[in-house]
């Protein structure tokens, strides 16, 4: 397939969209048939361009996969026209009553395509090594707006039709279909640069345009290290508070966790690495979720060379050393699953891809990188990369062919010196090799001082704590001494206010602490923060931490209970996961 249009309308009360793709595909000479991905797809009819009825067949259904929808190819011409209704449980949508969202009043849609859910909502090849050009008219109700990973045609405001509002939408550019997304809601917009603003739900559009202003300065930044930015503008759109992600990456229209929303702009690691997915990600793509090291590890990387572009090394070292700590823990916890600490999978037919996201190929995979420009210098490492983007772009790649470059464009072919790099130890074979080097920073170092006084009994309000921004804070809390009494907790969050805090990140650690702890002064705190987040990282750990002791149990299992119907489908699934198999779950 080639081009997707689609013509779709929003049924907040069914919680489905229904309407018609129609696919342009490339045909082979020989082919009598295509073979499309559909999960849960009610397919009402097949025609083909000229509207003639095409044989189809839905093949068995996986609960992974879904099912294989096979379609006879048309007489002549290139196009096949579906027309069906999605399932109200599509994993890619999530529809959100109006008390889910900040101004309690409307409605809420958004999709989520990544890894494996555009076949939930769109009947295609939904594989990343599969690009596509897609253009949209989307009928929703006309109080609210519609924005997509792709460029408004006409009235950005749309046209009001009756008790409906269409938007058209264009993406002109080949991307692969996990990233068609939409979103429908009372949006607002703010502009931040020429190219760059934000969409936000009216009461927290003046906070987001403040909290992500430097957008525009980390556009250029990228720029300045990988070449031109290629998709026109870099928007950002702000989710209600159950998006299971801190971002998506989607194309023109990056989707945000309003998590990131703190005030001090201390969160924007986050925008640097979705902005970066628009070189590593989005113009050259993993071309299987095997792969998928590749889109993180090269994004990650990219982020931190971003901050430190805008804000300096000591920025990037802070950045980086949280996230060190994070691949210390999943190795530690992996010791088991050597297969799992592998840059590039091999994953089974009945392994889910979102199982795959940990720390390993966001962590280990900017590892690689940062060795790679170790060891040829950054000069050369930087052109090599810029080259890549260039010569890839709009193509999707798979591991061992971006390995293979690695040792011709990189090394010139110098087996050595590839050999003495690890190169194919380090995307092969699992853990860490021994050229890894652990990142340091000394904003961490003052923590650390910090830290041993609290062991050495110092009281909490005489910790030098003024000043510190929230990745310090997490780094106190992930490294806090355990145990804690209730007596010890309750003077640390008196102190501080930590159950009180309504930043996302500090809280979840805050938690963490509590729920290990069995610390009943934050049960309260914890029922607030998992009943109303969504974030899967801000509080998939807490349930494995609850759900470890016989103390935690049953507060997970009460809070469950009540909050399920408002998650994200790919929230629920996950901590469905947690309360059946404890820690062992995926993330
Ligand atoms: N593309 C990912 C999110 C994703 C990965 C969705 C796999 C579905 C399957 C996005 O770019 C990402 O990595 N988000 C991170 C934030 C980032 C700063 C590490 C997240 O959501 O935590
Ligand atoms: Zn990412």
């Amino acid at each position: 397939m080639r081009h997707v249009s689609l013509d779709l309308t929003t049924d907040f009360e069914h919680r489905t969209m229904h309407g018609e793709a129609t696919l342009t595909i490339d045909r082979q000479p020989s082919a009598k048939q295509i073979v499309l991905d559909i999960k849960g797809l009610l397919i009402a009819r097949i025609v083909d361009g000229a509207g003639k009825p095409l044989t189809f067949e839905v093949g068995a259904s996986d609960g992974l996969i879904g099912a294989a929808l096979s379609v006879a190819l048309p007489e002549v011409g290139d196009q096949i026209v579906i027309a069906y209704v999605t399932a109200p449980d599509a994993t890619a949508l999530q529809f959100l009553a109006p008390s889910q969202t900040a101004g309690k009043q409307k409605p809420f849609l958004f999709t989520q395509g990544q890894a494996i859910l555009t076949r939930t909502w769109i009947p295609l090849q939904d594989s990343p090594g599969v690009r596509v050009t897609y253009d949209a008219t989307i009928h929703v109700p006309s109080d609210l707006r519609a924005v997509m990973s792709a460029a408004h045609v006409g009235e950005e405001d749309g046209e009001v039709d009756g008790i409906m509002r269409t938007f058209k939408f264009n993406m002109p550019e080949r991307i692969p279909p996990y990233l068609i997304a939409l979103a429908v809601g009372d949006l607002a917009f703010r502009k931040i640069g020429d190219r760059t603003g934000v969409y936000a739900e009216p009461s927290i559009v003046e906070a987001a345009a403040h909290e992500y202003g430097d957008t525009e300065n980390m556009v250029e930044a990228a720029e300045s290290l990988y070449g031109p930015y290629r998709w026109g503008r870099y928007d950002i759109l702000v989710l209600p508070p159950s998006f299971p992600f801190g971002g998506m990456e989607n194309p023109r229209l990056t989707f945000v966790s309003p998590t990131s929303i703190v005030g001090d702009r201390s969160m924007v690691s986050l925008i640097a690495h979705e902005l970066a997915h628009s070189w590593s990600g989005n113009l050259v793509t993993n071309a299987t979720w095997n792969d998928f090291w590749l889109n993180e590890g090269a994004t990650q990387y990219f982020e931190n060379r971003i901050l430190e572009t805008l804000y300096g090394q000591d920025r990037m070292a802070l950045n980086q050393v949280l996230e060190w700590q994070e691949l210390a823990a999943e190795l530690a916890e992996s010791k088991d699953k050597p297969d799992h600490t592998k840059l590039c999978l091999d994953m089974k037919a009945n392994e889910d891809p979102d199982d795959g996201v940990n720390a390993v190929p966001y962590t280990k995979g900017a590892s690689f990188f940062s060795m790679l420009e170790r060891t040829v210098g950054r000069m050369r490492f930087d052109a090599f990369l810029k080259n890549y983007f260039n010569t890839h772009a709009f193509q999707s790649i798979t591991s061992e062919e971006f390995v293979r470059l690695v040792k011709q464009d990189l090394f010139n072919g110098d087996a050595g010196a590839v050999q003495a790099a690890q190169v194919d130890t380090w995307v092969f074979e699992p853990g860490l090799p021994n050229n890894a080097v652990p990142p340091t920073s000394k904003l961490l170092a003052n923590v650390d001082t910090e830290l041993d006084k609290l062991k050495t009994g110092v009281e909490p309000p005489s910790l030098a704590t003024n000043g510190w921004i929230t990745a310090q804070w997490l780094h106190f809390l992930k490294n806090m001494p355990q145990p804690r009494s209730a007596d010890q907790l309750t003077a640390l969050d008196k102190t501080f206010a930590f159950s009180q805090t309504n930043n996302r990140a500090i809280r979840f650690e805050w938690l963490r602490i509590a729920a290990k702890n069995h610390y009943d002064g934050a049960v309260a705190s914890m029922e607030e923060h998992l009943s109303t987040q969504g974030r899967r990282r801000y509080i998939i750990p807490v349930y494995k931490d609850l759900v470890a002791s016989d103390w935690g149990r049953p507060i997970a299992e009460r809070v469950f209970a009540a909050a399920k119907p408002s998650y994200h489908p790919l929230t629920a699934r996950s901590i469905e996961q947690v309360l059946a198999t404890g820690a062992q779950a995926p993330h």
